[in-house]
């Protein structure tokens, strides 16, 4: 039975204000907490067992995934009192796993979608000997990422973690966010402090000359880390472009949850999720977005691969494309937001306040205080 660790402690600061109270592997995606996708996954694979190493919002992790039981997994959870960051959660975490020195740890990056063949890198790394295999994936821009080239063989030359300088843009496989490490190499991270796997473990190991292997897939692959990137995730699982056990209904141009009500004249596509207890009124266009459960959508109104908090308020014809609208925020009829906007949770923007992408944005004042979010600023990275 494969042992794994989840590394779900990050702050997930790219994806406020939807990260305020849930931290993101806990987002609902394709109508479910992104992590199902994820435990499904590693559980086809043959994992048995999985320790949560959560730090930020711990708490909210157990009670929705409990012992593991219905996701045919065991599930233990571990929280840093302090974030140790990637390679120190490792550490930490691995008190808790059960298996020999020789034994293969899976380590999976928490908000990570992807078709990789989990048994696949698996049982390559236990056949090569390596101290860590990492999945690589090619990307067009990788400087959000960790660059790893490698060799002819795959033995993997560098690590440069989020390059700043263009002479290191050296090429254009990534980390992907899926280890496989040999037990022993865990225990040599160092225990009790603040670790970066990717600026200190990583670089370490190839310095001592130990075997690093990376493996190139180009099936499917995103972090969910950004608006962009969520929504099209979403959308993705939705339609089917990357499969998932965890979808909850058939594949489809959209999924609406049980206890969601649809205006049988509101149009939904490009791989929609609309949650539990969400309202969407007559008329009402929603094309690749993401509507978390309790939002309510007025009629007429026209949404385009935006994310809509929970228990939020699209008012009356208008127009939102990219735009996050935080937990319980109010929308007045006939706004037109521009992309990339983000709406602080509990802002309240007065009808017709935005007719373009003009700014400043009027909201409330006593809202914005009380989100602690801006509440405009661009969704890019
Ligand atoms: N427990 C714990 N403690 N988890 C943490 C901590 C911490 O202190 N810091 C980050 N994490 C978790 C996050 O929750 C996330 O699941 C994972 O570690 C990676 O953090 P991100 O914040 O998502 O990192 P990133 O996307 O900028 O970069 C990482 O992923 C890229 C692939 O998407 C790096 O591993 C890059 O090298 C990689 O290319
Ligand atoms: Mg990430």
């Amino acid at each position: 039975m494969t042992e794994a660790i989840l590394l779900v402690g990050g702050q997930g600061s790219r994806l406020r204000p939807l990260t305020s109270h849930t931290p993101k592997p806990l987002l609902h995606v394709a109508g479910v907490p992104f992590l199902a996708h994820q435990l499904a996954r590693a559980a086809e694979a043959g994992v048995g067992r999985v320790v949560f190493a959560t730090s930020y919002l711990a708490e909210l992790f157990e009670p929705y995934f409990g012992d593991g039981e219905r996701f045919g997994l065991h599930l233990e959870y571990v929280t840093e009192d302090q974030p140790l960051g990637t390679g120190g959660a490792i550490r930490n975490a691995a008190r808790r796993l059960r298996g020999g020195p020789d034994e293969p740890v899976l380590v999976f990056n928490g908000d990570i979608l992807s078709g990789l063949d989990i048994a696949a890198l698996r049982d390559g790394h236990r056949a090569s000997g390596a101290a860590v295999t990492m999945h690589l994936t090619r990307v067009p821009d990788p400087r959000a990422f960790g660059l790893v080239p490698t060799d002819a063989d795959g033995r993997v030359l560098a690590f440069l973690e989020k390059p700043e300088s263009p002479d290191q843009l050296v090429t254009d496989q990534i980390n992907a966010g899926c280890y496989v490490f040999t037990r022993s190499a865990i225990d040599r991270i160092p225990d009790g402090r603040v670790v970066s796997v990717e600026r200190e473990t990583f670089p370490g190991l190839l310095a001592s000359g130990e075997f690093v292997r990376g493996v190139v897939d180009d099936t499917y692959w995103l972090d969910l880390g950004t608006p962009a990137a969520f929504v099209k995730g979403s959308a993705d699982l939705v339609r089917g472009v990357v499969p998932s056990p965890a979808l909850p209904g058939p594949v489809g141009e959209a999924l609406v949850l049980d206890g969601a009500d649809v205006h049988p004249d509101a149009v939904l596509g490009e791989g929609t999720v609309v949650g539990e207890g969400a309202h969407i009124a007559a008329g009402a266009v929603v094309n690749g977005s993401v509507v978390l459960p309790g939002a309510r959508i007025a009629a007429g109104a026209r949404v385009h691969r935006s994310v809509i908090g929970r228990h939020s308020v699209v008012g009356a014809d208008c127009v939102l494309d990219s735009v996050v609208v935080g937990d319980g925020a109010t929308i007045g009829a006939g706004n037109e937001l521009p992309s990339g906007l983000r709406i602080g949770c509990g802002a309240t923007l007065a009808a017709e306040a935005v007719r373009t992408s003009a700014a400043p944005i009027p909201c409330t004042a006593q809202s914005l205080a009380s989100s602690g979010v801006p509440h405009a600023s661009p969704a890019a990275r």
